[in-house]
């Protein structure tokens, strides 16, 4: 398989304009492309949402921005977060947000090349890149070398403290079982820091089944952004397992709606159809450290 999925990144000005238009990103990430996109899929988003209990693309989207958000806060709040490394960013306003509230923390973001230094342009022009945010380029499919993950852990990832990743918006374009493929670099990765947690959203196969129209819809984007098929994992409960076989000690797929009364997240009138990934690996002498 090839390691180049650029082809993915222009999905990134979609759920950048999403962001901004709900009042969680600054106008200089919601790009002209991805106002464009967002305008174009709107019929589609509407026609869904009819004949799905009120399911939209924005809505899956908020969901799982607001619940890793919630997430993230609770652990970082908690102390047993030390630096945040947001992989396959795009536009998102995570890094910047969570360097400026928490002055602390080591933020680290990485994407593909290309995207990696337009967002690096974007935040150093409007003032948004801090001391403690730093943007660098990398590619979840490669095992070693200067663009891998295991690359960096000392270099901008310091291997004494704990550290939070979240790779949103990745895992949904790849066959599950390169998804299990990335896990195992992942826990691989927050192993050699003092442990952490690891967030992602995911959708499974079992949970799509009344909604031809959504799978269609995820086969279409996947023709145009991979140009080959992939297959998600069939259940939640192979997922959890495919996180533990990778190396998390601990893995959880919360459902969006379980948040409803803490965090102000869309409740559709159907079951959900993103799960929310919360996996954890213990630090290596057992002892939560920060
Ligand atoms: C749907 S966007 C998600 C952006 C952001 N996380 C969000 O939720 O707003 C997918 C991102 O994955 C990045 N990407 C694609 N292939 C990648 C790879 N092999 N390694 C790292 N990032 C990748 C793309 O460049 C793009 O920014």
């Amino acid at each position: 398989m090839s390691t180049n999925t650029s082809r993915i990144s222009p999905t990134a000005h979609y759920t950048a304009y999403v962001w901004f238009r709900n009042g969680m990103s600054h106008d200089a990430l919601a790009t002209p492309l991805g106002r464009a996109f967002f305008h174009a899929f709107e019929p589609f988003n509407l026609a869904v949402s009819h004949i799905s209990g009120g399911l939209t693309l924005e809505r899956m989207l908020l969901q799982r921005h607001r619940v890793i958000d919630h997430l993230l806060h609770e652990a970082i709040g908690s102390g047993q977060i030390g630096q945040l490394l947001e992989v396959a960013s795009g536009l998102s306003p995570r890094g910047y947000r969570f360097a400026e509230r928490y002055p602390e923390l080591q933020v680290v973001e990485g994407d593909l090349p290309e995207m990696a230094a337009t967002k690096e342009r974007l935040l150093k022009a409007n003032g948004l890149l801090r001391p403690n945010h730093r943007i660098v380029p990398v590619n979840v499919l490669l095992d070693e070398g200067p663009r891998s993950l295991a690359s960096l852990v000392g270099t901008v990832l310091d291997p004494e403290r704990r550290t939070a990743v979240i790779t949103e918006g990745l895992p949904g374009y790849f066959d599950y079982r390169v998804v299990a493929e990335i896990w195992r670099r992942l826990a691989a990765m927050i192993r050699d820091t003092a442990g952490g947690r690891y967030y992602a959203d995911l959708h499974v196969n079992a949970e799509l089944e009344d909604l031809w129209i959504a799978r269609a819809f995820m086969r279409a984007l996947h023709f145009v952004t991979r140009g080959e098929r992939t297959e998600p994992f069939s259940t939640a409960i192979e997922a959890s397992r495919a996180l533990e076989n990778a190396g998390f000690d601990r893995a959880t797929l919360h459902r969006p709606k379980a948040f409803h009364t803490r965090v102000e997240v869309p409740v559709l009138q159907r079951p959900d159809v993103i799960r929310v990934v919360e996996a954890e690996i213990r630090a290596g002498d057992g002892t939560p450290r920060s």
